[in-house]
């Protein structure tokens, strides 16, 4: 029988963490995959850092990342580039991953091209559909157009059967973030250089990058980060700062020189991953991070006022917190004075997968042509 011919297209920095053992899993078995990779480069020096990590040379690179680029433009963008590559390429099965435009888009041109598209860290929801936006959407789209479906929790599977996706292609695989933590932690980890962190001081490690936070929301944590920083002499924050210009400006002119707060440009994913390890606690709105720092024991405030991602927060290492000053203080301030309260919520859980949903997703490929 013929190889199949598996065509993995990714753009964003978490896309290429997420799919990188995906690609790396299909590479082992040549002799019954032909393995192409398109990036569309949504993201430039992001997605650049993670394909030097994981030693991935893309086939195809659409080159596509614009300063402060629209929802519109990257759609269409994407959109029109990836049929060269999907008519060029003739898959078998496209592999799309999660809930950017990149993942949207180029399912959507896969169904033009009438192409099956299997959908990595399929069934995410929280029902809302302008929270997380446009990313709430973009999942529910990809799912309904794709015929495999890779859940990473029981949740998500029963997600996609509310959905009405057929039970016989739905697959619950773990979420392959995992894959890439466990493999990182063991084999790449990095120090931050150019820190000057205090052995004495906790870490309070800071990411923020969501469109719903832009504007108010992502000042008021940086208000809430200054306020922290004023009262708690012991505690240092280390804030690798989202390239989006909508992000950079309204932190950069708030914290910027602020004492015992480091702003720096975002890390490799090694050296993130090894920060996350050293951190007492991480406040995010990503969703990745969300995912992570539960398996490494870190409790995480999560920036945002809803999430797709309610596994951890039923087994009460992550809290909902939202963008409020007030409340984000508070919580902060109860997991540096309440030891109890943080060993509690410090607990390593895992509850997004074991290190094997690659090798789940590359079982469920080898038989798509049978
Ligand atoms: C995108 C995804 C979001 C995901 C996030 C991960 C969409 C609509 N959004 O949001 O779901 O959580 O990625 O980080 O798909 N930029 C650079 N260099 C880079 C990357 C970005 O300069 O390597 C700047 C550019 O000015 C770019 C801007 O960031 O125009 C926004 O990038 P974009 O991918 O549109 O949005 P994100 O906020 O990164
Ligand atoms: N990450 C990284 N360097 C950083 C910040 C985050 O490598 O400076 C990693 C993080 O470990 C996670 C992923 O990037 O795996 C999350 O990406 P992001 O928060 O941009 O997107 P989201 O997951 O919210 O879509």
């Amino acid at each position: 029988m013929s190889k199949i011919k598996v065509l993995t297209i990714f753009g964003t920095r978490p896309e290429a963490i997420k799919m990188a053992p995906v690609v790396k899993e299909i590479e082992k078995n040549p002799d019954i995959f032909e393995n192409f990779v398109c990036v569309t480069a949504q993201h430039r020096e992001l997605l650049d850092g993670v394909l030097n990590l994981f030693e991935i040379t893309p086939d195809f690179d659409l080159n596509i990342m614009k300063e402060n680029q629209n929802l519109w433009s990257v759609t269409s963008d994407i959109l029109l580039k990836t049929k060269d590559v999907t008519e060029k390429v003739n898959p078998d099965i496209v592999l799309v991953h999660g809930d950017t435009t990149t993942s949207m888009a180029s399912a959507l041109s896969a169904f033009y091209a009438k192409i099956p598209v299997g959908h990595v860290e399929a069934g995410l929801r929280t029902f809302d559909k302008y929270y997380p936006f446009p990313e709430e959407i973009n999942r529910v789209f990809t799912d309904s157009i794709s015929t495999y479906h890779f859940a990473p929790t029981d949740k998500s599977c029963e997600n996609l059967k509310q959905s009405q996706i057929p039970s016989k292609n739905i697959y619950k695989t773990g979420n392959t973030v995992i894959d890439a933590l466990l493999y990182t932690v063991k084999n790449r980890q990095k120090q931050v250089t150019g820190l000057n962190l205090n052995p004495d001081m906790k870490t309070i490690l800071l990411t923020s990058h969501r469109r719903e936070n832009f504007g108010d929301p992502i000042k008021n944590i940086c208000k809430a980060v200054l306020e922290l920083a004023e009262h708690n002499k012991n505690i240092e924050f280390v804030y690798p700062v989202h390239p989006n210009p909508n992000v950079r400006k309204p932190v950069y002119e708030l914290l910027s020189g602020k004492e015992r707060i480091h702003l720096t440009e975002p890390l490799e994913y090694a050296e993130f991953c090894t920060l996350m390890k050293k951190s007492y606690l991480i406040l995010t709105d990503s969703g990745g991070v969300q995912e992570e720092a539960p398996s490494l024991g870190k409790p995480v405030l999560v920036l945002r006022n809803t999430t797709e991602r309610p596994e951890a927060v039923e087994y009460g290492t992550v809290k909902l917190t939202g963008t409020n000053k007030e409340k984000i203080v508070s919580e902060v301030q109860n997991l540096l004075n309440n030891k109890n309260e943080y060993i509690k919520m410090s607990e390593a859980i895992n509850p997004y997968g074991d290190g094997f949903a690659s090798k789940r997703i590359i079982d469920v490929l080898k038989n798509i042509k049978h």
